[in-house]
Parts: C-alpha cells; structure tokens; sequence
C-alpha cells in the first residue's frame, strides 16, 4: 500500500509548519495526523513524514519510537491500554486484564480476529485516584473499572456506540 496524505493533511501539516522557526517540532503533531488517517505510523508513515517534512528518517523514527502512543504496528479499531502499574495493580488492574483476555478471546498484546480490539498493559496514565482504569484509543479513560463495567464498554463499542465515559475532576488547589 502507498501511503499518502490528503491536500487537508497537508494544509494542516504547513499551517503547523508556520507556528514554529525550524520544522523538527512539527514531527509530533505530524506523527498523529498520519496516525488518526492511516491508524498507525509503520516505517512506510514513518518516511512518509519525513519526506513531508523534509527531515531525516531516523529523526522520524526516533520520535516515533519514543512514545507508546504511536502505532508502530496495525492495531485493532479500538486499542485498550490497561494500566497495571502500582495503584492500578492495587485495585485489581491485572485481574481486569485478565478478564479482557478471556473474554476477547486474545492475549495482551494481541488484536482480536476481527480487527475490533487490541489488547495492552500499559504503565501508569495519572489517574491512579481512579484505579484501576484503562485507555481507550489514546483517548477517554474508563475509571474504576469491574467486571460489570467492562462488559458495557465492550458492548457499546461492538455495537459501534459511543460508550457513556466519565469525566475526571481533577483535585482543586486552594490558595493558602
Ligand atoms: S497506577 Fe494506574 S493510572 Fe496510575
């Protein structure tokens, strides 16, 4: 398959061009533009952008190796990040991880068959007052979780809803 952008990505691409004296800092907010249209950032995306930004592949890749957030491989349509990192381990992370496995049906790391889910263990995203709590997509967070609520996030997602997620508060500080 060649990889290209679209004349939008393209106008977003040197509209970010233009917010900064030299390019290299453009190389994340690229990444994602190539990730949200080609669903990952393989090294075929990963020269793309280079090339369209006029920078070396290896910076490319460097960055791009850098953050989990990144695609290096094609992923399901949904990717869930479960934490199992201390507060989340605490609370149950990995028995959630474990009842993902059984009931997707794959191991962590694995996409399901039909190309709907992904499965990671991820360390902490900062919502540990949460735990435990997952990702979906690099997106919403689904906070602690059960059993019961994982059930809904899976269903809703499979029938192509858009599940019911939470808002975080963030703790207020108050001035002394
Ligand atoms: S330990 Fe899971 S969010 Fe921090």
């Amino acid at each position: 398959m060649a990889y290209e952008f679209t004349k939008e990505d393209l106008k977003e691409i040197e509209k970010l061009k233009a917010r900064y004296p030299e390019v290299k800092p453009v190389t994340l907010p690229a990444l994602w533009i190539a990730q949200n249209r080609f669903g990952h950032v393989k090294p075929e995306v990963q020269k793309l952008v280079a090339d369209t930004l006029g920078l070396p592949e290896a910076h490319v890749h460097g960055v791009a190796t850098f953050y989990t957030q990144y695609y290096k491989e094609e992923k399901g349509k949904h990717v869930l990040d479960v934490c199992t990192c201390l507060s989340c381990q605490l609370c149950g992370g990995y028995d959630i991880l474990e009842y993902l496995e059984e009931k997707l049906g794959i191991k962590t790391g694995q996409t399901t068959e039909d190309g709907m889910f992904t499965l990671n263990q991820v360390e902490c995203l900062g919502a540990c007052g949460y735990a435990p709590m997952l990702q979906v997509t690099n997106d919403n967070y689904v906070n602690n979780l059960t059993p019961e609520k994982v059930d809904k996030l899976i269903d809703s997602l499979k029938n192509g809803e858009k599940p019911e997620y939470e808002k975080i508060r963030m703790p207020q500080h108050k001035n002394t």
